[in-house]
């Protein structure tokens, strides 16, 4: 797969690109992820890449003449490298008014061969390079960041991990919890007893079979406890189900727990 980011500030996005995970990812040649400076598109002697917008206001507006320079230059690159038939590159403008991302939306990107994930910054960028140059619009949340690399780097991240052989533990992305819709049970690891608090007895018992059930009991408890909004979407078993409806008649793990 392969990843591209244009951005006006590429040393927010090397360091930790290069780093643990990913930078192995890379360094595999599991992920081509290249960062690239949006100032080489702008022209003039300034290279200038922001005006201040029409109408007033405020702040400074990403102009759409580098933009367009970038997006199409890659566009064509990846034409260019493809292999008869696969599919052209996806292009994301990361900004806070785009489509919600989430773990549904990293399975879906890590489909695509090519995604360009472009950051916006200051103020905004041109109308029109949402209307003509991108396929989409993605927002990490419901905040606004002084730009939109930390966001290229969670989307980057999210994706990466997802391809074959990233993490090694080829079941670990389907035992995500997010996976599931569910948040993750707790986890321990030594010491046995930590000021005076101990790790569960089951998950030192060597019982594979509670210790699975635990697990998956937790993961609900969890779930209820701090995101019960995730329990309305999410795939349960008929067991968890009648979990989910004992705790809803005030049940806790304990109760259900042979
Ligand atoms: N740029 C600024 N805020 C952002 C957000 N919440 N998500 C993605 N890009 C952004």
């Amino acid at each position: 797969m392969r990843i591209d980011i244009v951005s006006l500030f590429p040393g927010m996005l090397e360091a930790p690109l290069a780093e643990s995970i990913l930078g192995r990812a890379r360094a595999r040649g599991l992920v081509d992820i290249r960062v690239h400076d949006l100032r080489e598109h702008a022209t003039g002697r300034h290279r200038v890449t922001d005006e201040p917008p029409f109408g007033g206001g405020g702040g400074m507006i990403l102009k759409p003449e580098p933009l367009a320079g970038a997006i199409e230059a890659l566009r064509a690159a990846g034409s260019a490298l493809r292999a008869a038939g696969s599919a052209p590159a996806h292009v994301i403008l990361l900004g806070p008014a785009g489509r919600r991302f989430s773990q549904v939306v990293a399975r879906e990107l890590v489909r695509r061969p090519h995604l360009v994930l472009v950051c916006g910054r200051y103020e905004g960028v041109d109308e029109r390079v949402s209307e003509q140059l991108v396929d989409e619009e993605l927002s990490i949340g419901d905040y606004v960041l002084t730009g939109g690399e930390p966001a290229a780097l969670v989307v980057a991240d999210a994706v990466t991990r997802l391809l074959p052989g990233v993490l090694g533990d080829e079941d670990a992305p389907a035992r995500d919890s997010f996976a599931r819709g569910l948040l993750e049970h707790p986890q321990y690891t030594r010491p046995e007893v930590f000021r005076s608090a101990a790790v569960p007895e089951v998950l030192r018992s060597g019982d594979h079979g509670r210790i699975a059930r635990w697990r998956t009991l937790m993961s609900l408890w969890r779930t209820w406890e701090r995101r019960p909004d995730l329990l309305e979407t999410a795939d349960l078993t008929p067991e968890e189900q009648k979990w989910t409806d004992a705790f809803r008649q005030g049940r806790t793990p304990a109760d259900l727990l042979d």
